[in-house]
């Protein structure tokens, strides 16, 4: 069960100046709800949990297991939205070592997210005597990084298996109205899943983007659908004071308000490390336009208490921190018992290395609420699909709701277009 706990910014917030936003946030439900199934905007993701049809899900998992039993490797080919959120799920649902540690399931490498030479590389060369499939994920069909990974790899595909055999490993995810990624699909006869027109790239892991990769990793994608849907019912209620996704929303906004202009994702957990980097995307390019925006970061304690820690307590009070635990631990690690005593932790031997973790965060949170560093915590029990689903609904939503109250549009991103109008200038003028 998901918990929002705001003990530790209750202080710098009051009950007051939160419920003050009640009636702004009913005005934005409802612009976010009403005729939200329209084909012409980017409001798609609202009701994904309810709309995702049952055939759809049954072609994504009949892909994933024939990917599972001709596959070693898995290429996930995308950029942004295109490969985050299949990143995070694979590593909240596993572990940050899934590619050690997957046994039935193939290893997932995730490129076109830069253009670096010797990563790219790398990849070829662990894929070299390996079964190999790719997912190549683009909404426009266009973006340079993905399209020029992807001709490398289907090359490399190519030259393994013959033209003909190759194409039946290869799985294009994009809109099936338009792009150049489309045109190859089609003229190729790959394998083709629809991002459907009316969602944005960082809205879309509950769409093929990110469930093809998540079902080939072993998940139970049903499961991640219904912790969504389950999130769905629960934050379309517009009254403020029993909306958890809304009251985190209005929470971000009156700390930016006051002065908070970094939001510090903050876990206890290494596997929570890419869901942060999704959730840095979604917020990041969501809300910083127009001169405004919540800028967000991420740690992963004990690991940053002992760098960017510091900064937290005793720096700037430019920050706030949103806390996301585990509950429950799936594993018991025991410290063990040792007779001369050495290193003076007998005393702990009664505990479990779970309860340290707990311990640490509790004495976090006291110390950084004193060192004036709100706090906002949210909680699940476990690494769970139902969770994953969950939360991602929760972000999702919170995210287009805040970006609203700062007065921007969440679904665009016009910033992204500076780079690259720049570089394909310099990349056609050579
Ligand atoms: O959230 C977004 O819309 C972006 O981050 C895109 O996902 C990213 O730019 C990749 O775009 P595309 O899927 O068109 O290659």
């Amino acid at each position: 069960m998901f918990e929002l706990e705001t003990k530790y910014v209750d202080k710098f917030v009051g009950s007051e100046r939160l419920s003050s936003f009640g009636k702004e946030v009913k005005k934005i439900n409802r612009s976010l709800h009403d005729d939200c199934d329209d084909k012409n905007d980017y409001r798609g993701w609202i009701n994904l949990p309810i709309n995702i049809s049952d055939s759809e899900l049954d072609d994504i998992q009949k892909t994933a297991s024939k990917i599972i039993s001709d596959s070693d490797i898995l290429v996930v080919i995308g950029i942004g939205g295109s490969y985050l959120g299949a990143a995070a799920a694979i590593e909240f649902l596993h572990s940050s070592h899934y590619n050690y540690l997957c046994k039935n399931t193939p290893k997932i490498f995730f490129v076109g997210n830069n253009m670096s030479e010797s990563y790219i590389s790398e990849i070829l060369e662990m894929c070299g005597s390996k079964d190999v499939s790719i997912n190549v994920i683009s909404k426009s069909g266009g973006t340079i990084e993905p399209a020029v990974s992807f001709r490398i790899f289907k090359n490399f595909l190519e030259k393994k298996y013959g033209k003909d055999w190759a194409r039946e490993r290869i799985y294009c995810t994009t809109d099936n109205s338009r792009g150049l990624l489309l045109k190859i699909a089609q003229k190729e006869r790959y394998k083709i899943f629809n991002i459907p027109k009316n969602i944005g790239g960082r809205y879309s892991v509950l769409t093929a983007v990110g469930l093809l990769p998540i079902c080939v990793s072993g998940a139970d994608i049903r499961k991640i659908v219904s912790g969504a849907k389950d999130a769905y019912l629960k934050y379309m209620n517009d009254d403020l004071s029993k909306n958890d996704c809304y009251k985190y929303a209005v929470l971000r906004n009156i700390l930016y308000n006051d002065g908070k202009k970094i939001e510090l994702f903050a876990g206890y957990e290494p596997r929570l490390a890419m869901l942060f980097e999704w959730c840095k995307q979604l917020f990041g390019e969501s809300e910083g336009k127009e001169g405004k925006g919540i800028f967000p970061a991420s740690v992963v304690y004990s690991r940053d208490l002992h760098s960017l820690g510091q900064f937290v307590q005793d720096g700037s009070k430019i920050l706030f921190e949103t806390v996301l635990k585990i509950r429950k631990s799936s594993t018991k690690l025991a410290i063990p018992y040792e007779d001369d005593d050495l290193d003076k932790l007998n005393y702990l031997c009664e505990n479990s290395v779970q309860y340290i973790n707990d311990v640490i965060c509790e004495a976090t949170l006291e110390a950084h609420s004193a060192g004036n560093v709100p706090n906002i915590v949210m909680s699940v029990d476990d690494f769970s699909e139902y969770n994953l689903g969950y939360l991602i609904y929760f972000f999702e939503k919170s995210c287009a709701v805040s970006s609203k109250l700062l007065g921007v549009n969440p679904f665009n991103q016009p910033g992204v277009e500076a780079y690259k109008s720049k570089m394909f200038e310099i990349l056609k003028n050579q």
